[in-house]
């Protein structure tokens, strides 16, 4: 697909797959650098509720509000022409289908095209409650950073078989409950591998290998922001060697492209 043509949309994401042409994804949390992932080629952009941590400061993204998460989908939307505009629910409020719909309602109204959750297990009926309301889902599993304190850490999930497996199973019911698109975080990348291959939706990766259908960074990351925390291994520096914003996603946007990003240096075992 010509990359100036129209707006993304969720079939695309679909098709993309079936044509072997990785998807590219990066936060965004303001309307400038909303323009500048648009005009390098980036096919989706997040408003995760990172936000929490990289740009409020917080240590973890809790205490991130649904009003928090409009406020800069609004922002983010408007730098927008091209990209697919993806926006988190943050903690909670996703905690009932009930709620679930009125804060994905609420992002789609502020520009999003698709709701991110975090989970399936109990997290499963609210994908079924959006998706058959007209709610393009997004799941997330793995490393999900609303489990920080459960998972006492930002820790690298499904090392052990048991919870390989577990991922595996909660990959399908995901997808079987409606989700069109699995992003997967913090997890090996023969896990993440043999996933992808089983999903009947794309899968969007972060710290997880390079075999998803797609990858995605935290913007600051990409900038090489110090974000007060410690640098996961995934984490790629691309102002360092792009030299501007625009060189940087440009470098980026290629090298999710012909999968020389991530390398074994920036993956799991
Ligand atoms: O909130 C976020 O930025 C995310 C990405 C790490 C995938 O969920």
């Amino acid at each position: 697909m010509n990359a100036a043509a129209r707006p993304l949309t969720v079939p695309d994401l679909a098709a993309a797959r079936e044509a072997g042409r990785r998807l590219v994804m990066l936060t965004a949390y303001d309307a400038g650098f909303a323009r500048a992932c648009d005009a390098g080629g980036i096919d989706l952009v997040l408003v995760g509720d990172s936000l929490g941590m990289v740009v409020q400061g917080h240590a973890s993204t809790l205490p991130v509000t649904v009003d928090d998460m409009v406020y800069h989908t609004r922002c983010v939307a408007r730098g927008l022409r091209r990209a697919l505009l993806v926006a988190d629910l943050p903690f909670q409020a996703d905690a009932t289908p009930e709620r679930a719909l009125d804060a994905a309602t609420r992002l789609l109204q502020a520009g999003a095209g698709m709701a991110k959750l975090e989970g399936a297990g109990p997290k499963l009926e609210a994908i079924r409650f959006l998706a058959e309301r007209e709610i393009p889902v997004c799941a997330h599993l793995g490393l999900t950073p609303q489990s920080v304190l459960r998972m006492g850490g930002f820790k690298v999930q499904g090392r052990e078989e048991a919870a390989a497996a577990a991922l595996r199973a909660d990959a399908l019911a995901v997808a079987e409950a409606g989700a069109s698109l699995l992003v997967l975080e913090g997890v090996p990348s023969a896990l993440a591998r043999a996933i992808t291959a089983a999903s009947p939706v794309p899968t969007i990766g972060i710290g997880a290998g390079p075999d998803c259908d797609g990858q995605v960074l935290v913007l600051h990351d990409f900038l090489g922001l110090d974000s007060g925390h410690r640098r996961p291994k995934f984490v790629k520096d691309f102002l360092a060697g792009g030299g501007s914003v625009a060189g940087a996603v440009e470098a980026y946007v290629a090298a999710v492209r012909d999968g020389s990003f991530p390398d074994a240096a920036h993956s799991y075992e």
